[in-house]
């Protein structure tokens, strides 16, 4: 089963094709993917067959494996995740290890808003790893949030957590110097490159949580020119930003205000976070 899934993915171009295979039957039989390998061997019931094809049916049109499978693994942790959020990308783990390089030294509790929250992968993992932290999230997505919630209490993140419906800052009310921290992986991406980008994000990811307008950055100036009301003296903003846009970044943080700016690379070696401190 897995040499046809294989075969069939190929042929429509799907470039993991072996990969998702794997993935797929793994699924279904409710196996790792190693033991895919020996379960290869017996063989499988009408039901099992129906479902796999199902889900090469799904993948034959590009819909991410994550979606397909309705979790996905960050920081350690299981995401459930589905055509109402971003796939929570590895890169992203980097914007954790920002702010929880910025939180080091400072007191136990602390306040900390991931805006553009999603998944709530960046809130509810922050959360994990320093449970005495309040944390507010939120989204402008009504089908975000309900995935970040569900997320939230399924991980055990639910004491000083709460996620809410609105853009940016808006659903938090007047603007008082609440937080030690604020994060954020906002949308990023010119509106003219959607159209280029792969079929797995380009047709079935959010376009909400792609699309950054002209230059990709609207989001990124929109949150820095209303942060600095709402982060407490020496606080941090933390950013996630497209490859290429470090530069650019860097100097709006600077020209608001934010001093100690640096950018953090991913994995791949490219500038993916933006963080900087208020003034005391
Ligand atoms: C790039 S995704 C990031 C999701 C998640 N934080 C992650 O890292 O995987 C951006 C998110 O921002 C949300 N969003 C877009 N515009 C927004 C706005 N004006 N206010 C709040 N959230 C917004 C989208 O719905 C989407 O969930």
């Amino acid at each position: 089963m897995v040499a046809w899934t294989t075969d069939d993915l190929k042929k429509r171009g799907v470039e993991s094709a072996r990969l998702d295979a794997d993935l797929i039957v793994a699924q279904v039989l409710r196996l790792d993917r190693v033991r895919v390998l020996l379960a290869g061997e017996r063989e499988l019931t009408d039901d099992e067959l129906t479902r796999i094809r199902a889900l090469v049916k799904r993948r034959r049109s590009f819909e991410p494996i994550a979606y397909l499978r309705g979790e996905r693994e960050f920081y350690g942790h299981r995401f459930l995740v589905d055509a109402r959020v971003l796939v929570p990308r590895p890169d992203t783990e980097t914007l954790v290890e920002v702010a929880l390089e910025r939180l080091r030294g400072r007191d136990l509790g602390g306040r900390v808003l991931d805006l553009c929250t999603g998944s709530g992968c960046v809130a509810v993992s922050l959360k994990l790893e320093r449970k005495t932290l309040t944390v507010d999230a939120v989204d402008l997505s009504e089908g975000a949030v309900a995935v970040a919630r569900d997320n939230a209490q399924r991980l055990g993140a639910v004491w000083n957590v709460r996620i809410a419906v609105g853009d940016l800052f808006a659903p938090l009310g007047r603007p008082r110097a609440l937080y030690d921290l604020v994060t954020a992986n906002p949308p990023y991406i010119a509106a003219s490159e959607i159209p280029t980008l792969p079929p797995d994000v380009r047709d079935h990811e959010p376009r909400l949580a792609l699309d950054g307008g002209d230059d990709g950055l609207e989001l990124v100036r929109r949150i820095l020119a209303e942060a600095p009301r709402w982060i407490r003296a020496g606080g941090t903003l933390a950013m996630e930003i497209g490859a290429g846009q470090a530069d650019e970044t860097r100097a709006l943080f600077e020209k608001a205000g934010f001093l100690d700016v640096r950018a953090a690379k991913d994995y791949g070696g490219i500038e993916r976070v933006v963080s900087g401190l208020t003034s005391s």
